[in-house]
């Protein structure tokens, strides 16, 4: 009895939770800047960073990513921030350097954009990755701040300098999805060529600049080191787009209209159909459908985000955000 009490409680107090929320300064020197964010979650990131440079790549490739991601994809305030990460920890700047570039591996994400009947724009999105335990584990929300304002609020790892999910208080909000396309040569060619990472230019959208449409203009021309898809949405009733990213131009940007009120992206080009055996979009699609515009807010929206296969065993968070307003939650999923 009193074995299976303690079992039910322990299932009871396991389940979702809110992540730790830090503020980070762009005025603060690079190499400190995250210190705070880092240091409470340093030996969790030095082991799993440690083992992650160990068993996915031998030290001599190791070398030779460093010499690509040197030509463009690290600028000097990346390395800095890596540097300081290296110090924080504990590891290798090597080792830091090759955690902040695995994030397109193994990527299953769903990004949602919705018009309410009233206009609003609400975006959503569950974060699924391989190794969902240590990213559950290092979830954080980071609000960003320069000269005193508060620019953007992220959400990401404690250990991940760019961001792949995010909103500005210039009233627009970017989520990235993976998007396979092309293979590691074409990546390679991309480094080589410096073309900056995907996550870094979020990062980069959202700090410099000022509305949706410019947010939209400098992701649709960007030189990325990765394919992927961005989603957008922002505080007019059309602000809702899906940018389909090749490394060196855009392939399509499927937005909101009149007709359109609601956008699902998962991870595959928009214009094929999902395949059977990961059919997320499908799933999403008919919530969306049953639940229709006039009855959809964001509980509804969390709902649709819930939902299996949306919600899937390595779903690590769904985020919900207002851009019109600056709403923002996340959730970690159990
Ligand atoms: C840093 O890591 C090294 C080896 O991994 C260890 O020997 C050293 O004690 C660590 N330093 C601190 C301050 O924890
Ligand atoms: C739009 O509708 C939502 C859901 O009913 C509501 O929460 C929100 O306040 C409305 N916004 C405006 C600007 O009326
Ligand atoms: C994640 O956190 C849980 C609870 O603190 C712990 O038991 C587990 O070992 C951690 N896993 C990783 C990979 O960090
Ligand atoms: C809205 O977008 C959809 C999908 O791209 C398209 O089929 C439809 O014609 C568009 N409607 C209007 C009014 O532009
Ligand atoms: C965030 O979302 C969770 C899950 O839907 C909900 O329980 C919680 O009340 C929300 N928090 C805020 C501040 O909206």
């Amino acid at each position: 009895m009193k074995l299976l009490f303690f079992a039910l409680f322990v299932l009871s107090t396991i389940g979702n939770s809110v992540p730790e929320r830090y503020t980070v300064s762009l005025n603060d020197p690079p190499s400190t800047r995250w210190a705070h964010v880092q240091a409470p979650y340093a030996s969790i990131i030095k082991t799993f960073a440690q083992n992650y440079a160990k068993y996915s790549i031998t030290p001599i490739k190791l070398d030779l990513l460093m010499i690509l991601l040197n030509r463009g994809y690290i600028n000097p305030e990346f390395k800095q921030e890596l540097q300081g990460m290296a110090q924080t920890v504990n590891i290798t700047y090597k080792e830091a350097a090759f955690l902040n570039f695995m994030y397109e591996y193994n990527a299953f994400c769903t990004s949602i954009v919705v018009r309410l009947t009233n206009g609003t724009i609400i975006h959503g999105r569950n974060l699924d990755y391989d190794s969902e335990e240590f990213l559950r584990n290092t979830t954080v929300v980071i609000d960003v701040t320069k000269d005193g304002k508060l620019l953007y609020t992220s959400v990401g790892f404690a250990w991940y300098l760019g961001v792949g999910t995010g909103i500005s208080y210039s009233g627009f909000s970017i989520t990235q999805n993976q998007r396979d396309s092309g293979s590691k040569l074409d990546n390679n060619y991309a480094l080589f060529l410096g073309y900056q990472g995907d996550l870094w230019a979020i990062r980069q959208a959202l700090i410099n600049e000022n509305s949706y449409e410019d947010a939209f203009t400098y992701l649709y021309n960007a030189k990325l080191a990765d394919a992927t898809y961005y989603i957008l949405g922002g505080v007019n009733e059309n602000d809702g787009s899906v940018i389909v990213r090749d490394r060196a131009q855009t392939v399509d940007a499927p937005k909101l209209n009149s007709t359109t009120w609601y956008l699902v992206q998962t991870n595959y080009d928009p214009w094929l159909v999902d395949p059977s055996w990961d059919d997320r979009k499908t799933v999403a699609i008919q919530q969306i459908e049953q639940i229709g515009q006039a009855n959809m807010n964001i509980d509804k929206l969390f709902d649709v985000l819930s939902v299996s296969p949306v919600l899937n065993p390595s779903t690590v968070f769904t985020t919900i955000f207002v851009p019109s307003t600056g709403y923002h939650n996340t959730t970690i999923r159990a």
